[in-house]
């Protein structure tokens, strides 16, 4: 990658900036005209989210001004600004509370939800089991999952659900690399309780406060609530009931390890929350890239064919080891291009200010709003020219730069994605084992799928794509 890596320790990133106030206290950047209220823009925003966030970067800039009463919110799209916001302000900043709230009422309090000194304690006791070798570790079990699901996909399918397929196959990974077991009976209904929470989360937001989850409108969201409860909290209570010196090396053992040491700062329900978020977070982002790597190979056949001869000459027919995952680069670069064009969590990057900060020259007060849309970001045609085209060889060595910040599918600072090394390793390993076995096309007819916004970003409708095992 040869944009920004954040550094590998979170908690030393940048320190403040001393970048000087060029205009005066009180003014802010430019940015559409509200009216009254500025509701108008939450009301564009539900319709078109993306569509009306190009449009205002397109006449003001990179820092666009959103009076919406009583927020006003700053979109950020500079990627020298976004990185100064998010390094050098990090400690300036918590995420904002709505999508907190929203996300708080499946993943409780874990270090997605939490921030301060909290966030600081479990980011840290977690760091360790995402950390590049602990990831090379896993690669087997990553490597065995794969195996189990290809067994069982066919031959043959000329509508085979890839997105619903790679969902499980995620779900598998992470229930693994969390509780030493792959997915069971009681998986499959997670993932439709995944889906259901995420349409509902994602519309929610819009919202200023959620309806009580007993309205008898919510019982659908009441049951997926359940079905995850049910599956996370039955693997906590199992390990609970067996015998500590049989507990597997896995995420959950060493969670529980903190709650034995010190159970008043990990009672089991901090426990259950970060199960919770590492289930979610670990399969739903992977599984959209997946879907989307797998539309852009079947769609793109000379990359396919091109990823595919580079998997068979550095493999040879075996399954890919840790030690062979720098060797897959061609491959890597169809990885990072998808997560370009379809950044899995597109618009999720939130902030408020908790005191005045300084961005870009303007002296913004506290309480002020920021919005991070990657999506918006990683199609700048000033770094990605032909920015809605497939071309995995815009990261090769010797392409031109693309600046630092301009490409962050995991967000940069301290608050980067804990699980960046193990998304990249699975997706690596799962993409490989694919094109060892399959050659995926577009079926025909089939129009390119239209993204929607389900807190992931996602094909409107669940996607089928043609599916040939390798002769
Ligand atoms: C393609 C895969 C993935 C993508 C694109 C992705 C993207 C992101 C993004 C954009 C953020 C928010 C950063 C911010 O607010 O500044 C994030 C946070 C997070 N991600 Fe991922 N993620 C992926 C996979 C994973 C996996 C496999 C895990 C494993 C458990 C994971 C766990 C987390 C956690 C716990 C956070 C919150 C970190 C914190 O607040 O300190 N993610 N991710």
């Amino acid at each position: 990658m040869k944009t920004t890596t954040p550094p590998s320790c979170p908690f030393h990133a940048g320190a403040a900036s001393s970048a000087p106030a060029s205009h005066p206290p009180g003014t802010w950047p430019p940015g559409p005209p509200s009216g009254l209220t500025g509701w108008r823009f939450l009301r564009a925003m539900s319709r078109d989210l993306l569509g009306a966030l190009s449009g205002w970067r397109d006449a003001y800039g990179g820092m666009v001004h959103l009076r919406i009463w009583p927020e006003h919110q700053i979109v950020v799209t500079d990627p020298e600004r976004v990185r100064e916001l998010l390094v050098d302000h990090h400690d300036a900043l918590v995420r904002w509370e709505r999508a907190v709230d929203v996300f708080a009422q499946v993943h409780g309090h874990s270090t997605l939800t939490s921030e301060g000194a909290a966030w600081r304690t479990k980011r840290h006791a977690l760091q360790r089991a995402f950390t590049p070798k602990a990831v090379q570790a896993f690669a087997p079990a990553i490597a065995a999952a794969a195996d189990a699901a290809y067994a069982r996909w066919p031959q043959a399918d000329g509508a085979w659900p890839i997105e619903s397929a790679f969902t499980s196959l995620g779900m598998d990974v992470i229930m693994r690399m969390t509780f030493s077991c792959g997915a069971t009976a009681d998986t499959r209904e997670a993932e439709w309780a995944v889906h259901q929470l995420s349409v509902e989360g994602a519309a929610e937001m819009y919202w200023p406060k959620s309806w009580p989850d007993w309205m008898p409108w919510k019982a659908k969201k009441r049951r997926a609530l359940a079905t995850l409860d049910r599956l996370i909290d039955g693997h906590v209570r199992a390990r609970m009931a067996s015998p500590q010196a049989e507990w597997p090396q896995d995420l959950l053992t060493r969670l529980l390890a903190l709650h034995v040491e010190d159970p008043a700062t990990w009672p089991l329900k901090a426990v259950r929350d970060e199960c919770m978020s590492a289930f979610l977070a670990g399969h739903e982002t992977t599984a959209a890239t997946l879907t989307w790597w797998s539309w852009c190979m079947a769609a793109n056949p000379s990359a396919q064919a091109a990823a595919r001869a580079e998997v068979d000459a550095v493999l040879q027919g075996r399954r890919p080891t840790a030690a062979d995952l720098p060797a897959l680069a061609y491959l890597g670069r169809t990885l990072q291009e998808t997560l370009r064009l379809h950044p899995a969590a597109p618009v999720l990057i939130t902030r408020r200010s908790v005191r005045p900060i300084t961005l870009g020259g303007w002296q913004l007060p506290a309480r002020t709003m920021f919005g991070i849309p990657l999506h918006l970001m990683h199609h700048d045609a000033r770094w990605f020219p032909e920015p809605d085209a497939f071309r995995p060889e815009r990261f090769a060595p010797g392409a031109p730069a693309i600046p630092r910040g301009a490409f962050m599918p995991f967000g940069t600072g301290p608050r980067v994605c804990l699980g960046q090394h193990l998304a990249l390793a699975e997706m690596t390993v799962l993409a490989a084992m694919f094109l060892q076995r399959y050659q995926v096309d577009v079926p025909a007819g089939m129009a390119p799928p239209k993204p929607v916004f389900n807190i992931t970003l996602r094909p409107e409708t669940p996607l089928t794509l043609r599916l040939a095992a390798r002769t």
